[in-house]
């Protein structure tokens, strides 16, 4: 179900073709399925319960950078060797431009830092593209696109942060939703290249205010794994979201 061009490609192999292309997003919307929301002691099977999704979401945190502390490296590698899909790993980590690069070596197919913690953001994205991976660019809800407007060129992915990052089954904050409209405009009028991203809150509730604002790829861990069947939660987050698209 991904939807650009290197869709199959090995781990390793994706280094010519990480930069993302306008002609390869097709807008069809992608889920992405939070392994936050997961059975942790179960991670091989919780895997496998969601292979019908787009990008399988991993969100890294350590205790500094946000409150929480989940997993690292070690157990992305451990996910990746079993995983249908394609890895999308969301750093929530001090000092991104250090551990970065090994995710993307690692064959995750988007990784994603936060701007507030990243020193020179053009720095890491070149270094994740180098490695294999697009690059993505995350934004706490009180930062402005503004301040990184000049960096984005250098990004494949904008994640929106629609809570607070830190947690799983927090409420959406639909004030975030005028950001993702200003990045929506600068893709559709050419400025930029770029998924827009949402993260946090996403259910069948919120998922259609999002889609019209203009995302395309949905992360949504406690609809998805709190869902009796995940495969079937994904085709239904999926359709409300095609049904908004424009
Ligand atoms: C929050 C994480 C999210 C989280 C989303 O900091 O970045 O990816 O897992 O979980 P839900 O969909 O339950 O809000
Ligand atoms: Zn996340």
């Amino acid at each position: 179900m991904a939807r650009w061009r290197d869709t199959g490609t090995p781990a390793g192999e994706a280094a010519l073709t990480s930069r993302l292309d306008s002609a390869d997003v097709t807008r069809e919307p992608m889920i992405a399925p939070s392994l936050l929301s997961a059975d942790f002691a179960r991670l091989a099977d919780e895997v496998q319960r969601v292979a019908d999704a787009d990008w399988l979401h991993f969100d890294v945190m350590d205790a500094h950078f946000v409150p929480n502390l989940t997993f690292g490296l070690p157990v992305m590698q451990a996910v990746q060797a079993v995983s249908p899909v394609p890895l999308d790993c969301h750093l929530m980590i001090e000092n991104p431009q250090r551990w970065a690069p090994g995710y993307a070596e690692a064959g995750s197919r988007n990784v994603t830092v936060h701007a507030e913690a990243c020193a020179d953001p053009r720095a890491v994205a070149r270094d994740l593209r180098a490695a294999g991976a697009l690059a993505g660019l995350a934004l706490k809800p009180g930062t402005p696109l503004d301040t990184y407007l000049d960096v984005l060129p250098e990004f494949d992915t904008l994640l929106v942060m629609t809570v607070e990052p830190g947690f799983g089954g927090q409420e959406f904050m639909a004030e975030v939703l005028p950001k993702v409209r200003q990045a929506r405009k600068l893709v559709d009028s050419g400025h930029l290249t770029l998924f827009l991203e949402v993260d946090g809150g996403i259910n069948a509730d919120t998922i259609a205010q999002a889609a019209e604002a203009g995302a395309d790829v949905f992360v949504a861990g406690s609809a998805v794994y709190g869902a009796d069947d995940p495969g079937k939660a994904i085709a239904a987050l999926r359709a409300q979201a095609a049904a908004m698209a424009r």
